[in-house]
């Protein structure tokens, strides 16, 4: 048993395994707007990051907002992903759309002035805090999606910083600081269907070495 947690390290995993990636979401959400950010709070309560630095921050967008910030990031992908091909806008555009019919989206952000002074701080790792820093988000991010989805709701982790004027239009519309660079993007909403099964996984003996 563990400590003032109450639980073991078996039912920390348990919980901690149930988090699949789930594309296919309702616009609803079964969990409310104050829950969710609530389970947020709490993440960045207590979430590591170097030298307790901190460099994550984190845009909640629900119901109609996280419609219109998916028209956003339409608007900006298409003249991108066609100028690629057509099969390209084709393929994508389904998805979007799958996306944008989800009820909400958690964006998580790295403070690059944050990252700046940690470097001015701590000058022997300066090289190392935006390594730092996107160790930390992902930290922040496992830590949300489990929790959503422990709360009943299914979410997908989506990387729309790979399409730059994307990452602009999110800015844009979040208006958050110029110096905020985008990390992830987590959909969430009621699932359609089961909850997905666990992907299979590389064996122990290629993944896992035991030194004793
Ligand atoms: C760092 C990272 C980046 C990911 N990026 C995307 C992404 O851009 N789009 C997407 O649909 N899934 C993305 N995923 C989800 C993975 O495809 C998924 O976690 C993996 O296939 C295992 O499935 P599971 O999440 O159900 O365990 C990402 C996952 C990680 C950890």
């Amino acid at each position: 048993m563990g400590s003032i947690a109450n639980i073991g390290a078996d039912q920390w995993l348990a919980a901690a395994s149930y988090r699949r990636t789930v594309y296919q979401l309702k616009g609803t959400s079964s969990a409310s707007d104050e829950r969710v950010r609530e389970i947020i709070e709490k993440v960045l309560s207590f979430a590591p990051s170097s030298y307790n630095t901190q460099p994550v921050r984190i845009t909640l967008v629900t119901g109609p907002k996280h419609k219109q910030l998916w028209d956003s990031i339409i608007t900006a992908a298409q003249p991108v992903l066609k100028s690629i091909s057509e099969d390209v806008w084709n393929a994508m555009s389904p998805r979007f759309e799958g996306f944008k019919g989800a009820y909400g989206s958690v964006v998580f952000w790295e403070s690059q002035n944050t990252i700046k002074e940690s470097g001015e701080t701590h000058k022997s790792a300066a090289h190392m805090f935006p390594e730092f820093s996107d160790h930390a988000n992902g930290m922040h991010q496992i830590l949300v999606w489990t929790a959503l989805e422990l709360e009943g709701l299914g979410a997908n982790l989506q990387h729309l910083n790979a399409i730059p004027p994307v990452e602009a239009a999110i800015k844009k519309f979040l208006a958050v600081p110029d110096d905020y660079k985008l990390k992830a993007h987590l959909n969430y909403g009621d699932e359609v269907a089961e909850h997905p099964e666990q992907p299979q996984k590389l064996s122990f003996s290629e993944t896992l070495k035991v030194v004793s």
